[in-house]
């Protein structure tokens, strides 16, 4: 009977220990995850090599996935830049048009950061990203810029992209093209941080 009674004492003191032990590490977790950004990767691809950077960022970052989709979606004949007439020449030329996008991004007011991937055209951001971003409030956000190229590099859209996106922190921006996993993963990380 003694016996007994001193194992239910020692089975109460483990418990006890236990939910010491358990409730301040419960408390860290919800302190860090409210600190936590919350990030959105959003990016516009016409030929699927953005779409390849902006799954790497977005496995990197571990968080929501938004692709731009043209609500009249480029043609491979809409993309022929070596044609002065095509949609996409005519419409980085002219700089005012502003294609128009299928869908909404659900609750954009909840993201801190937002990961903006595109491909160059022209030397700048498709104008179809200047209709995302004038699209809505970005007031207090991270814009991170990244692109694909053929070269060109992201630099000659940066302008823009800050114009566009009124009231928001853009970032320097990162051409991703044919970098790895692990570089993009090192550079998307730092962003979030
Ligand atoms: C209309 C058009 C214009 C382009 N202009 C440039 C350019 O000025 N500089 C450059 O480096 N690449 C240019 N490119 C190449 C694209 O930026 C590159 O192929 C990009 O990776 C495509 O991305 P996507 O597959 O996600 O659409 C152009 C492509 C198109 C279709």
């Amino acid at each position: 009977m003694k016996k007994k009674g001193l194992f239910w004492v020692n089975v109460l003191m483990v418990l006890v220990l236990i939910a010491g032990l358990a409730i301040p590490t419960a408390d860290v977790a919800a302190a860090s995850k409210s600190k936590q950004k919350k990030v959105l990767v959003v990016y516009f691809s016409a030929t699927g090599t953005t779409k390849g950077a902006a799954e790497k960022v977005k496995k990197a970052t571990g968080r929501k996935l938004y692709r731009i989709k043209a609500a009249q979606p480029y043609t491979s004949a809409d993309l022929d830049y070596d044609n002065d007439d095509c949609r996409a020449n005519t419409e980085q030329h002219d700089g005012t048009v502003r294609p128009e996008i299928k869908g909404k991004v659900k609750n954009i007011e909840k993201y801190d950061v937002i990961f903006l991937g595109y491909p160059i055209w022209w030397g700048k951001e498709p104008m179809i990203i200047r209709t995302f971003l004038e699209s809505y409030n970005l007031k207090g956000k991270e814009i991170v810029p990244f692109c694909t190229s053929g070269g060109s590099g992201i630099s000659g859209s940066m302008k823009e992209v800050k114009a566009s996106a009124k009231g928001a922190k853009v970032v320097k921006g990162k051409d991703l093209t044919d970098l790895s996993y692990k570089s993009v993963a090192k550079w998307a990380k730092k962003k979030v941080k």
